[in-house]
């Protein structure tokens, strides 16, 4: 791989070492023109390192001098990785510094043992996808951000009654009910950091558990965080139960809107959103890098 040259010489250093307000500015200035406002405060930064599970002293950020002008944070579960936002400061994009971030929170997740890393991008943003193949990344899975506005009531199948519980609850049926994992950030790790936050319910037919939602509120709307429901259903019925979910989270909060971040596309999960109303705002792609 060819290395540009870069003004100065740049050092990398973990981002365990410097200060969070510094990080903060950083980061705020990478993603200023970015495809959705992203701006961080020194407390949501915090919130996102604690529930992202980020190893901030395996995450780096690359310094010119004093000044810090990119970041690639790594969080860490087991043996996964997850870059969870990678940015250049504005004035310093295209001079080889995502590149030198890249390779070096990749040596330190190979040093972790880690068995792959995966990431999500913006489907519209080439110059990253680009940089994340250069580096081996694959594409392996579409997800979606949705806003409704307008919720379409959807029946419970008949004989399915949907109840509230505990959100620790959901974490077993989490694992049962979905083929592959969901993204980082409505995983179950993340899920139990704040369980009193976090509202969910489950589907039930004949005393077994046949889907769940796991919701909550963000700026006044409705925050749907993660659902999905058995593959043992037929198709229609898996679709219909976890449609009648959403519309049940919908229902016990009356929100304005509803929101939903990086729900799998081109499945059920998909279409649930569509029937309950949900609209798809922005399509990224999960990438994965095996490191085995
Ligand atoms: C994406 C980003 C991290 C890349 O960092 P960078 O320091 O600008 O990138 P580099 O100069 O190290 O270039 C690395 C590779 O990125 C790609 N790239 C960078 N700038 C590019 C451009 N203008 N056009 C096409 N590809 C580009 C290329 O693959 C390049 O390698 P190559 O020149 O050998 O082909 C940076 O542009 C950024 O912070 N953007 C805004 C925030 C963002 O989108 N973050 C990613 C969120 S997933």
């Amino acid at each position: 791989m060819k290395c540009k040259m870069i003004q100065g010489s740049p050092r990398v250093l973990p981002a365990s070492e410097v200060d969070i307000h510094a990080l903060v500015e950083l980061f705020n200035d990478a993603f200023s023109r970015y495809y959705v406002e992203l701006k961080v405060t020194a407390e949501s930064l915090s919130t996102l390192v604690y529930r992202e599970d980020i190893d901030t002293a395996s995450s780096c950020v690359a310094l010119l001098g004093e000044l810090p002008v990119g970041v690639a944070f790594l969080a860490v579960r087991g043996q996964r990785g997850y870059i969870c936002g990678m940015g250049v400061r504005q004035d310093h994009q295209g001079k080889g510094i995502g590149d030198l971030l890249m390779r070096a929170v990749l040596h330190n997740a190979s040093t972790l043992n880690l068995r792959d890393v995966t990431l999500e991008v913006v489907d519209a943003n080439f110059r990253a996808i680009r940089l994340y193949r250069k580096f081996g990344f694959v594409r392996f899975r579409d997800v979606g951000v949705f806003l409704c506005e307008r919720n379409r009531s959807v029946a419970p199948p008949e004989g399915v009654r949907i109840g509230a519980v505990g959100v620790r609850s959901v974490a077993g049926l989490s694992r049962a009910f979905n083929e592959m994992l969901p993204a980082w950030q409505n995983q179950v790790e993340s899920i139990l950091k704040f369980p009193a936050r976090l509202g969910a319910l489950v589907a039930h037919a004949d005393g077994q558990a046949l889907g769940y939602v796991v919701y909550g509120m963000a700026g006044g709307n409705l925050m749907v965080v993660d659902f999905a429901a058995s593959g043992r259903l037929s198709p229609e019925r898996r679709r219909h139960a976890a449609s009648a979910l959403l519309d049940q989270a919908w229902q016990r909060v009356q929100p304005p809107k509803g929101r939903a971040f990086n729900i799998p596309l081109g499945g059920y999960q998909e279409q649930a959103m569509q029937d309950c109303g949900y609209e798809l705002t922005l399509r990224l792609q999960e990438m994965v890098l095996c490191l085995e």
